[in-house]
């Protein structure tokens, strides 16, 4: 196989929900023709709508990048010409091997299969796959927003081909995303994984009566978190000296949550219905003007984010 011609390459997006819309604005965005597709009419229609708003919001004139996203109504017809095809249609292990069954069979046999799960890992869904399939199957997971957040964790299963994975990640970089290569194919990926493990400890706190979940926001947003942009774990870890880590993990590690099931705080909160933002109660308790500015003040944040990322790297 020939390696792709990067800015030639023909995108398509399967699902153009919360990130199949933003994953083709980026590729249109940096030139390439980009399909979208969806199993809902109505979703699907209303999706230049969404990628107009967000380039409108990032300063950026949407025309130019409309006239370069075409939509189709069949997954057929929408993965006919693609150099590479990434799905990012809901969370189900099934749905995913029965859509890469139906693109695998109508995609050119050259085309990359992306899937853009969250934590099924890209071997599960490829299991049912041709081994010429399975070679071309990589796993590109983004971050919500696609637009705003640059990282895309790329993951490689045992089956990928060292060109499919090389080709990806080249792809990535060249539409102005910021790549990292996952060599074995683990739930979770990276970025899930670390961010989970935080996750479970803090509901557990929450859930000890160490604290309330205002709390824990208020500590990580006040410490750590202002560092995190600019100073990553294993950077902190050498920064504070080796000796000092294993100490503390000494006297630590004995004490943290390692349950392997969610939380039980999880299934009381659900039991009544408390189901976060969208039931104006979860860990924390939210009326509706408060969970627009939480909404809000993230897209203003990783705007500026983007923008000063966009000036630094110019
Ligand atoms: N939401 C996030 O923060 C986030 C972040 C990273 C990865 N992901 C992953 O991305 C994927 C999509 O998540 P989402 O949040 O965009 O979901 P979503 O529900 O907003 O969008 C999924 C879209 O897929 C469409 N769809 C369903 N069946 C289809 C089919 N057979 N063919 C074509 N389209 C179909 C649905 O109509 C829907 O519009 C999931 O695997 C999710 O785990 C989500």
């Amino acid at each position: 196989m020939k390696t792709r011609a990067r800015n030639e390459i023909q995108v398509t997006v399967i699902g153009a929900g919360l990130m199949g819309h933003g994953i083709a604005q980026v590729f249109a965005a940096a030139g390439h023709e980009t399909t979208l597709t969806d199993a809902d009419e109505a979703v699907l229609r209303a999706a230049p709508g969404h990628v107009a708003h967000n380039l409108a919001q990032m300063g950026i004139e949407p025309g130019p990048v409309l006239e370069r996203l075409r939509l189709r109504a069949t997954l057929a017809d929408a993965v006919s010409d693609a150099g590479i095809v990434i799905e990012a249609a809901p969370e189900r292990v099934e749905l995913k091997q029965r859509l890469f069954a139906d693109i695998a069979a109508a995609a050119p046999r050259s085309a990359i299969l992306a899937s853009n799960t969250s934590v099924i890992p890209i071997t599960r869904i490829g299991e049912a796959l041709d081994p010429q399939a399975r070679a071309r199957l990589v796993g590109t997971h983004w971050w919500n927003p696609p637009h705003l957040v640059p990282l895309v964790e790329v993951v490689r299963t045992a089956r990928t081909s060292d060109e499919v994975f090389e080709d990806t990640f080249d792809i990535l970089l060249a539409a102005g995303k910021h790549p990292v290569k996952v060599q074995k194919d683990v739930p979770g990926f990276i970025g899930n994984r670390l961010q989970h493990a935080l996750w479970r400890e803090a509901i557990s706190l929450v859930h000890r009566g160490v604290c309330d979940a205002r709390t824990i926001d208020e500590v990580v947003k006040q410490s750590f978190g202002m560092r995190l942009p600019v100073l990553g774990p294993m950077e902190n870890a050498d920064l504070v000296g080796l000796e000092l880590t294993r100490e503390v993990h000494r006297i630590l590690f004995p004490d943290l949550d390692d349950g392997d099931t969610p939380s039980p705080l999880l299934a009381e909160l659900l039991d009544r219905g408390h189901r976060g933002m969208r039931t104006g109660k979860g860990l924390r308790d939210w009326t509706p003007g408060q969970a627009d500015a939480v909404r809000e003040r993230l897209a203003r944040h990783l705007i500026a984010a983007q923008a000063s990322r966009r000036t630094s790297t110019n």
